[in-house]
C-alpha cells in the first residue's frame, strides 16, 4: 500500500438538456399554479431531456467537459463511478456505457445507487481509492433523468424534478487541500416513503403496475420533507465536527437542490448568511444525483469558489440516505 494522500476535485463539468419546462407549462398539465410551486418549492423551471437521449448521453457530455477542463484524455482515467437511479437500463451499468462512449479504455466502471445523495457517496469512494494509492484519477458523475420516471398526473411530485448531469475529476492534490471528511448515512426504515415500486425483483413491471403508475416515482412528500429538514443541518454539523471545524469555517455550502424551504431550514439551523449558500434550484428543480455537481460547476463559473475555500456539500435522498462532505477547494 502507498502512503495516504490527499484527494480533491481538480475539475468539474455539467450538462443539462436545452428544453425548458416552466411552471406555466405545468399549469397546463396538472391542477397547479406558478404561485404554489414558487412559494412551496422555490422552483421556477426545470430542464427535460430530449426523447432520443438517455442518462449516459448527459453523463458523457458532462464528463467530456470535466476532462477538457482538467487537460486530461479519457485514457488518463482509472475508474468511472456513475451515481444514478435512472440508468439507461437496469443493466448493464450506465457507467460502462459512459466508459465506452468516452473511450476510457483503462477504466473499470460501476453505478452507485444512493438516490440524491449518490454523487457525494461517489466522492467518498473516489477519496478512499485515491488516498490509499489504488487509483490516481477517478471520474465521479452524478446523472439522472427523473422526468423519465415522473408520474405526470401527480401534481405533488411532477413539479419538483428535472434532468441533468454533473461530473468531477478527482485526483491527488497538495497536502491539506481536497477532501477532509465525510458523514454518510442511511435509514432503510424509510425505504417506503420515496420509491419506484415496480420494475425490480419484488414487483416486476406488468400491465397492472403501469396502469397504476407503480413504475413511476412515489413520494410521501411531508415524510421526506421532515427527514430532509432534520438531516441536512445535522449531517453538515457532524461532518464539520469530524474535521475539527464549525459553521464559522464555511466559505460556501452547496446543498442538494430539492426545495428552497428545506435549504432555508438548514441555513437557519447552521446560522449561515445567505451569501454562504449556493442555490440554483429555481432553474433546474431537483436533478437528483446531478444536483450538487451542477451547482458546484455554476458556483465555480460565477467565481463563488476560490482555491483554499472550505466547501461543504450535503445531500439527502431515497433510501433514505444522506451524505455530507468537507473540502478545501484545490484549484
Ligand atoms: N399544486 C397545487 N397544490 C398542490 C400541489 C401542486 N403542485 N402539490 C400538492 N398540492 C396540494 C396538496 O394536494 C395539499 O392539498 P390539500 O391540503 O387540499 O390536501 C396541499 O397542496 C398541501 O400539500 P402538502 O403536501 O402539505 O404540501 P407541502 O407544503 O408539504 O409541500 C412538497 C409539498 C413540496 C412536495 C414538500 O412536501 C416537499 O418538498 N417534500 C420533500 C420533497 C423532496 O425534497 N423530495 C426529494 C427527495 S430526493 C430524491 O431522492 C428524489
Amino acid at each position: 500500500m502507498s502512503k495516504l494522500r490527499y484527494a480533491g476535485i481538480i475539475s468539474i463539468g455539467s450538462a443539462v438538456p436545452e428544453r425548458v419546462l416552466s411552471n406555466a407549462d405545468l399549469e397546463k398539465i396538472v391542477d397547479t399554479t406558478d404561485e404554489w410551486i414558487r412559494t412551496r418549492t422555490g422552483i421556477l423551471e426545470r430542464r427535460i431531456a430530449d426523447d432520443d437521449k438517455a442518462t449516459s448521453d448527459y453523463a458523457t457530455e458532462a464528463a467530456r467537459v470535466a476532462l477538457d477542463r482538467a487537460g486530461l484524455t479519457p485514457n488518463d482515467i482509472d475508474l468511472i463511478i456513475v451515481a444514478t437511479v435512472t440508468g439507461d437500463m437496469p443493466f448493464p451499468a450506465t457507467a460502462c456505457i459512459v466508459q465506452n462512449a468516452l473511450g476510457a479504455d483503462r477504466a473499470p466502471a460501476f453505478d452507485l445507487g444512493a438516490g440524491c445523495s449518490g454523487w457525494v457517496y461517489g466522492l467518498s469512494v473516489a477519496n478512499a481509492y485515491i488516498s490509499s494509492g489504488i487509483y490516481d484519477r477517478v471520474l465521479v458523475i452524478g446523472a439522472d433523468l427523473l422526468s423519465r420516471v415522473t408520474n405526470w398526473t401527480d401534481r405533488s411530485t411532477c413539479v419538483l424534478f428535472g434532468d441533468g448531469a454533473g461530473a468531477a475529476v478527482v485526483a491527488p492534490v497538495e497536502d491539506g487541500l481536497g477532501m477532509l471528511g465525510f458523514e454518510l448515512g442511511s435509514d432503510g426504515s424509510g425505504s417506503e416513503v420515496l420509491k419506484i415500486e415496480a420494475g425490480g425483483s419484488r414487483q416486476p413491471c406488468n400491465h397492472e403496475a403501469v396502469d397504476n403508475y407503480r413504475n413511476k416515482i412515489f413520494m410521501a412528500g411531508s415524510e421526506v420533507f421532515k427527514f430532509a429538514v432534520r438531516i441536512q443541518g445535522e449531517a453538515a454539523e457532524r461532518v464539520l465536527a469530524k474535521c475539527g471545524m464549525t459553521t464559522a469555517d464555511i466559505d460556501l455550502m452547496v446543498p442538494h437542490q430539492a426545495n428552497m424551504r428545506i435549504i432555508d431550514s438548514a441555513v437557519n439551523r447552521l446560522g449561515l448568511p445567505p451569501e454562504k449558500i449556493f442555490v440554483n434550484l429555481h432553474k433546474y428543480g431537483n436533478t437528483s444525483a446531478a444536483s450538487i455537481p451542477i451547482a458546484l460547476d455554476e458556483a465555480l463559473r460565477e467565481d463563488r469558489i476560490k482555491k483554499g475555500d472550505t466547501i461543504v456539500v450535503v445531500g439527502f435522498g431515497a433510501g433514505l440516505t444522506w451524505a455530507a462532505g468537507v473540502m478545501k477547494w484545490a484549484y
